[in-house]
């Protein structure tokens, strides 16, 4: 594997996106193949079976199209196949996956109570357990959390600012503000894309965090220790692959990245 080949990053769908746009502002030199599974989205409420299967078989297609190393760009379906995968592949091959920001948001709340909102998959998953008890249970903070099986396909949708988008939010997001929540982790690459609307609905009541810039930096640090990170020079380009219908995807990820539909290549994989 040389620095030249691109990075892979994959997600259930679009939300991956969220993360991207963090790689690209740390490393704006890096090749990027994109995967978004998104014939099999929304993967949180499968079994956890079915979430390491997906996610084993989207790995093996960025591997096999020659990405340097993998970013799951996924809550979900890091939170069941990050070991699996790094004793599959070897160091050689990066894995690099996402944790729920509940330690910053330990660090920052003033009410000591921190929301975290994630899919089922991922609140039943044992890395958002394990960040709890090493982070909030030790400085006495409450953890409360919520979930919603509408947002992801919402999001998908192209309707993360949409009326349906803000009456989910409000409903699934008022018991955290009730209770005095004054952090929300963004448990779901996802998620992001729905700030606004959060914030529409609840204004200042609670202080947004996600995983992305700080998976980013990881990320760069990985790539140099192994000598993967790619030297400064044209920037790199992303090449999306998606296991659905390109064309319905397409404008989604041309909206979300900030980009016109003709500056985004869509190719359509099996995984
Ligand atoms: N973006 C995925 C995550 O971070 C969404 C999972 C899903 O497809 O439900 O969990």
């Amino acid at each position: 594997m040389t620095a030249e080949a691109p990075l892979g990053v994959f997600d259930s769908g679009v939300g991956g996106l969220s993360v991207l746009r963090e790689l690209r502002r740390e490393m704006p030199h890096e090749h990027v193949l994109y995967l978004a599974d998104t014939k099999h989205v929304p993967i949180g409420a499968r079994s956890d079976e079915e979430i390491r299967d997906l996610t084993a078989r989207a790995v093996a297609a960025l591997h096999a199209r020659g990405a340097k190393g993998v970013v799951v760009a996924c809550n979900t379906a890091s939170a069941f196949s990050l070991t699996q995968l790094r004793e599959r592949y070897g160091l050689a091959f990066p894995i690099i996956g996402l944790v729920p920001a509940v330690k910053p948001a330990v660090a920052a709340t003033r009410s000591g109570v921190v929301g975290v909102l994630a899919t089922p998959g991922t609140l039943r998953g044992t890395l958002l357990r394990d960040v709890i008890r090493q982070f909030a249970e030790p400085a006495g903070v409450r953890v409360l959390t919520a979930v919603s099986a509408e947002l992801v396909p919402l999001v998908e949708a192209g309707q993360a600012d949409s009326d349906r988008a803000r009456a989910v939010l409000r409903e699934t997001l008022t018991p955290l503000a009730a209770a005095g929540a004054d952090r929300l982790v963004l448990g779901c690459t996802h998620y992001p894309f729905l700030a606004g609307s959060i914030r529409a609905e609840f204004g200042e009541t609670f202080t947004l965090l996600d995983s992305g810039a700080a998976v980013a930096r990881h990320t760069r640090n990985v790539l140099q220790q192994a000598g993967l990170l790619r030297k400064p020079g044209e920037p790199g380009t992303v090449r999306y692959l998606v296991t659905g219908e390109p064309e319905t995807s397409r404008p989604v990820i041309a909206t979300l990245m900030g980009t016109d539909r003709q500056n985004v290549t869509v190719q359509q994989v099996t995984t």
